[in-house]
């Protein structure tokens, strides 16, 4: 079976992401593991749809495996479910060699890591993400998390992967609104430190909504070693990892204005980055034509280029209950030029302005 290996080179926490096509049936990939104790974590939406071939896989190695199937859902991202998978562990008498394998999207994927690093103090898992979001973005860089009543991501760890295994064909069942809300994220890394794959979007990124096999698989590589390179320099988000939330203040403010699941995630970061590029327009770093470059990729994959109007003031309070949750200061993401970010304070003033803006755009 032919695949692309990207190293993410962290000391004793180093792994090695996989990207190709029809992963799970590949044996010799899970031949390579010494330990024979997996437990697969998934959800009642992908266990009918992958499960079977994962564990047929397994099966054909003589691995041990049990599978748990949690309920579908950003709702299910809680205490609750994380509790399920503890109870499923103990009663199954797991101890510390268990490896623990993700089997879905960030929501399966971020319960099951933080699981992973709280289990016995810590065990082994695989993430095997199967939305291009969670592909491209949430199983790289060992972020987990749950959420809480107060906020999304609230509890959670920085905790590795073993090991990452990107299987491309599964995305064929995946709905095509969740396939343009993955690529938001895709376009991201071009727009924050690699202008060459921004160029390189702008021609195919019609192929890449059609999940055209060779172009798919270069844009998640390539996502996936853009996302590496930065958080092998920051790995708990000291400084430069920041640069990876461009345009999510904006998203975040969205998601919440209209109440979480009426934009998915990557259409709110989508329209966010066109806000923080507005911004950064204001700011005197990038011209109108980068500005409209934006806007205009965006726009081709058919995902909202326009905020929702929820009034300057409602805006405002939103960003800062945003920036409240996260560090208490006034920073941005902001683009020198296309394909570079830096993170910036940014007065009241250039905010108010760029609200404003982007208000105005959407009605003229
Ligand atoms: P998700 O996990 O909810 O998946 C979206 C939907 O697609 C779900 O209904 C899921 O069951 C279904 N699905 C998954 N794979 C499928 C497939 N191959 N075919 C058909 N349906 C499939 O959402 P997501 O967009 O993958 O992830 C969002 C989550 O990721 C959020 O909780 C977010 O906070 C988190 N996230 C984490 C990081 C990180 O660094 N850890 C980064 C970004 C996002
Ligand atoms: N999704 C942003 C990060 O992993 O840092």
């Amino acid at each position: 079976m032919t695949y692309q290996v990207i190293n993410v080179p962290l000391g004793e926490r180093s792994y090695k992401i996989l990207v190709g096509y029809d992963l799970l049936v590949d044996e010799s990939y899970f031949r390579n593991f010494s330990e024979n104790n997996f437990v697969v974590i998934t959800n009642d939406v992908i266990a009918p749809l992958y499960l079977d071939k994962l564990t047929k896989t397994l099966n054909k190695l003589k691995k041990k495996y049990i599978s748990l199937i949690l309920s579908d859902g950003e709702k299910n991202k809680n205490l609750n479910s994380l509790n399920l998978i503890y109870d499923f562990l103990l009663q199954n008498k797991c101890d510390r060699k268990v490896v623990l394998i993700a089997l879905g999207g960030g929501v399966i994927g971020d319960i099951t890591g933080f699981a992973a690093s709280t289990y016995m103090r810590g065990v082994s898992f695989i993430q095997i993400p199967t939305t291009l979001l969670s592909q491209v973005d949430s199983s790289v860089g060992g972020k987990t998390a749950i959420n809480h009543t107060m906020g999304k991501n609230l509890i959670g760890s920085f905790y590795q992967p073993k090991s990452v295994l990107i299987d491309v064909l599964a995305l064929n069942t995946l709905s095509n609104r969740e396939i343009c809300a993955g690529i938001a994220e895709i376009i991201k890394y071009g727009v924050i430190v690699d202008y060459d794959f921004f160029k390189w979007l702008e021609k195919n990124i019609q192929k890449i909504k059609c999940l055209q096999k060779e172009e798919t698989v270069y844009a998640i590589k390539k996502s996936c070693e853009i996302k590496s390179q930065i958080v092998i320099k920051d790995e708990k988000e000291t400084g430069l990892r920041a640069i990876l939330n461009f345009g999510h203040t904006f998203g975040h403010a969205i998601e919440l204005g209209l109440g979480y699941g009426n934009w998915l995630h990557g259409e709110a970061v989508g329209c966010g980055m066109i806000m923080a590029a507005e911004l950064s327009s204001l700011l005197g770093y990038i011209n109108n034509y980068e500005k409209i470059r934006i806007k205009e990729i965006i726009k081709q994959i058919g995902l909202p280029v326009y905020p929702p109007d929820f009034g300057f003031d409602r805006w405002l309070s939103l960003i800062e209950l945003d920036k409240k949750n996260i560090d208490n200061n006034n920073n941005f993401v902001i683009l020198e030029k296309l394909g570079k970010a830096k993170v910036d304070p940014v007065s009241n003033e250039i905010l108010k302005h760029t609200i404003r803006n982007c208000l105005e755009n959407k009605k003229s």
